[in-house]
């Protein structure tokens, strides 16, 4: 039985729809391989954030009836030749009676029915996973024209759901903040277990076994996104995922690695020195990019935009590599040159929820930055990679690369990090590795 929660959000969605529109919302697709023979599914998130409805190959169509608006499902027939290779579907009678759609069909009766019921709507509004769900809706719009002297204008303008469903994603329910803590703490202890078990001499996978074992073993359903474990230069790959290297005495290795806990992310950056101890050089740039973390951490607060949060950063990490003698010249100079684009080429971080990278505009119009608000969530994610091929460093920089990422969540005052159960300051990751 899904919760009042969805009702309560397709209520709020369908109250953005004009008087004249209609909503179609297609789940994710079975990904099926014939050659895979068995392969992992995972809905759509605008789909499931508004129906709570976990089945691929479904259709959600919302329409105004007599009284109110009526959520009709079209998803998969159940059929035991079927079932017997995949489990039990929940077909139309529980479509209806457990995830409160108001009638349900087979998904094979939408092509026959969905163009009735678009016919004298002006707008369609809907989501894709893919150019088929687009060609589908066009198929639909097309097969009614030539209709209009029978009285029927077919629609005319296809708005996608996620200009108003992206702007209620970004702000968390108190139901998705204790989904979201609860990502953050699997991701955060598998941390721990993957700092306990580093040392000279493994490979960067079996600190990747250690994560995901971790996260299968708190009831985690995978890992978020692939795994990034990176040894040494490694880490100036900003999405490596070989993770096949063996892990040097002497080099850090930078783990970027969260879970999915029920459809939601954690997303934790920890850089640790492989032994245990960090060198001078190692000390000197994990300190600048983590003191510039807690900085821009310290700055959230509602109203701050996240572009201000962002610029932060810069200007810090700026200051850091003049500090290291990694830049020179004028503070002022460098930051309006970005001169720390070569060492710092990302951004601070971004909103986080059913997706890793999670949806929501970051600028609301042409000239103005999303502020942030109590209840969305996102990374903060800092770092300094220090590529060999850079000219001109001093050598005892080359090939050290350092991230240090954890999760917010803003309140009213200023925010909380969700991902604070994995230690981050020098002291503490040595006293740990250590022992
Ligand atoms: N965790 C990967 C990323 O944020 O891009
Ligand atoms: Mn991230």
């Amino acid at each position: 039985m899904i919760s009042n929660e969805y009702k309560e959000r397709q209520r709020k969605f369908l109250k953005t729809i004009n008087d004249n529109g209609i909503v179609i919302v297609f789940a994710a697709k079975d990904p099926k391989d014939h050659q895979k023979a068995v392969c992992k599914f995972r809905q759509n998130s605008d789909f499931y954030y508004l129906t709570g409805f976990e089945e691929s190959d479904a259709i959600a169509v919302f329409i105004r009836g007599r009284k109110s608006w009526e959520y009709i499902l079209f998803s998969q027939e159940k059929k035991p030749e079927i079932e017997v290779w995949t489990g039990k579907k929940i077909g139309q009678i529980q479509a209806r009676e457990e995830y409160g759609a108001d009638q349900a069909f087979p998904l094979e009766k939408a092509t026959a029915m969905i163009p009735e019921l678009i016919k004298s709507h002006q707008q369609i509004y809907f989501n894709t996973n893919d150019h088929e769900d687009y060609e589908l809706i066009l198929s639909w719009v097309r097969s009614l024209q030539g209709q209009e002297r029978q009285g029927f204008n077919p629609p005319l303008e296809l708005i996608d759901i996620g200009k108003e469903l992206h702007e209620m994603r970004m702000r968390k329910s108190p139901e998705e903040i204790l989904l979201i803590r609860k990502a953050c703490e699997i991701s955060a202890a598998a941390h721990l277990r993957a700092m306990k078990a580093c040392k000279p001499g493994i490979r960067e996978y079996e600190l990747e076994a250690e994560l995901v074992y971790d996260f299968l073993r708190q009831g985690g359903s995978a890992p978020a996104f692939e795994p990034i474990i990176a040894g040494g230069v490694n880490a100036c790959i900003l999405h490596y995922t070989k993770n096949d290297m063996l892990l040097k005495d002497g080099d850090l290795v930078l783990i970027d690695v969260g879970v999915e806990y029920k459809h939601y992310a954690g997303d934790i950056t920890r850089t640790l020195p492989i032994n245990g101890k960090f060198s001078l050089a190692q000390r000197a740039v994990y300190q600048a990019v983590l003191d510039t973390q807690l900085a821009v951490i310290k700055a959230i607060k509602p109203g701050i935009t996240w572009f201000e949060l962002h610029q932060l950063s810069e200007r810090l990490i700026t200051e850091k590599l003049l500090t290291l003698g990694l830049l020179q010249g004028k503070l002022e100079d460098l930051v309006v040159a970005k001169a720390f684009k070569p060492f710092y080429m990302h951004f601070i971080g971004h909103w986080l929820g059913l997706d890793v990278h999670d949806v929501g505009f970051y600028k609301i119009k042409e000239d103005q930055w999303r502020k942030v608000e109590p209840g969305m969530v996102f990374t903060v994610e800092p770092g300094i990679y220090i590529d060999p091929e850079i000219s001109g460093i001093d050598k005892k920089w080359a090939g050290i690369g350092v991230r240090i990422e954890d999760d917010i969540l803003v309140t009213e005052n200023g925010c909380e990090v969700l991902t604070a159960g994995v230690p981050k300051s020098i002291e503490a990751i040595e006293s740990l590795m250590q022992n």
